[in-house]
């Protein structure tokens, strides 16, 4: 009761909040809308999943792919699943979904940028055929990413990536996942719409710019010149109630063949008035 009390009266957005549950919950507005809004269950996947699409669509594909990376016992793939059903339908286009991950939890490490005071190695394993047995399109590519990574395109021959949740805790696990990046340009679109599950953290995780994914990120940035990970700045002035929507990057390719495709809307004009 206090809690949710507290949770009416004390949040910065508590009638913001009770709308977006009901919008959620009716299906009001369009399906654009309540992704936008951050109006349904892991809106966080369905946003960066949702803009990857659009973008290839008018890029010209007609299929993509998404990947999580760091599955656990699969809740996130389970729900990035039907989200991509969804927008499937939405947009007219196939998605193909991937799940990376060890499956015997978190990996062993001495690194202290791994912030091994919150996480503990053999936390989050996977109930294999429990979860294959719940996944209809999604495909698990399980092992260490810096095993699984190189060996991807060849065995998958994926689609183009637009859109990637990290949520491997570890800075070294995200450093190496970050090897996806180096994909041929065939199986990558020029901007990649990212989720990064922690870049915020918490007293005790207490995430910063020198430990676990921001590490991962500053250090990604100041190792390549021509593939940067940015932020969204138009979400923090939208000011949306969903915390997880300021966890959101954006991965440019500058020197992808398509990055200077022209995507905006056509005949911009700003004639004198
Ligand atoms: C917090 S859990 C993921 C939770 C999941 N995204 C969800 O929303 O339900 C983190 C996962 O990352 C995986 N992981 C961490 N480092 C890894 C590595 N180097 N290679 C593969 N998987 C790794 C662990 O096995 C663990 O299952």
């Amino acid at each position: 009761m206090m809690k949710k009390l507290s949770k009416l009266f004390l949040e910065p957005a508590p009638f913001k909040n009770f709308a977006l549950r009901n919008i959620a919950r009716y299906k009001l507005g369009s399906f654009e809308q309540r992704v936008n809004l951050g109006a349904m269950p892991y809106a966080h996947y369905a946003y960066p999943l949702y803009q990857g699409a659009k973008l290839a669509k008018r890029l010209g594909h007609t299929r993509i792919s998404t990947i999580e990376f760091g599955v656990a016992g699969g809740n996130g793939l389970v729900a990035l699943e039907k989200i991509a059903r969804d927008i499937e339908k939405e947009l007219g286009m196939t998605i193909d979904v991937y799940g990376f991950d060890l499956s015997e939890g978190l990996p062993r490490s001495t690194d202290y940028r791994d912030a091994l005071y919150f996480w503990k190695a053999g936390f989050f394993k996977m109930d294999v055929s429990a979860l294959k047995g719940r996944l209809s399109k999604a495909k698990l590519v399980l092992g260490d990413v810096k095993d699984t990574i190189p060996t991807f395109a060849k065995e998958h021959d994926p689609a183009p990536i637009a859109a990637v949740m990290f949520d491997l805790d570890y800075y070294s696990s995200t450093r190496d996942a970050f090897k996806i990046f180096d994909i041929e340009d065939k199986h990558i679109l020029p901007r990649v719409f990212i989720y990064f599950d922690d870049v915020m953290g918490t007293e005790e995780c207490l995430v910063g710019d020198f430990t676990g994914q921001r590490a991962a990120i500053n250090e990604f940035n100041d190792t390549n010149d021509h593939k940067k990970i940015d932020m969204l700045h138009f979400i923090f002035a939208r000011r949306i109630p969903n915390e997880k929507y300021y966890r959101m990057r954006a991965f440019h390719h500058f020197k992808h063949p398509d990055y200077n495709a022209f995507i905006g809307p056509e005949n911009q004009e700003q004639a004198l008035r």
